[in-house]
């Protein structure tokens, strides 16, 4: 288990997650309001992050990421980018 730190506006929010989801799945079961207009598919970036602590308990950017342009920290598609270890991501476009 890993404790993923959601910054939304002034808001913070600690969610226990399971290693190997998503940023995007953690937060939509834990009722962050996380936007996925692509449906968590990586081709719309509505569900950007900004990664503050714990890059490296995030898996390797990966294709999708690069084809959107998502090509250094601390930005990472929540969508794409899964947990293994404690991290702290703001939302970027909510
Ligand atoms: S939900 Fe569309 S890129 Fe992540």
């Amino acid at each position: 288990m890993s404790t993923v730190t959601f910054i939304i506006g002034d808001q913070i929010k600690e969610v226990k997650a399971e290693n190997g989801k998503t940023i995007l799945q953690i937060g939509l079961d834990a009722g962050v309001p996380i936007e996925n207009a692509c449906g968590g598919n990586g081709f719309c970036t509505t569900c950007l992050c900004s990664v503050k602590e714990g890059s490296n308990n995030l898996s390797e950017r990966n294709d999708r990421e690069e084809n959107m342009g998502i090509l250094e920290d601390p930005e990472r598609l929540g969508c794409q980018a899964k947990v293994k270890g404690d991290v702290t991501v703001e939302l970027l476009d909510q």
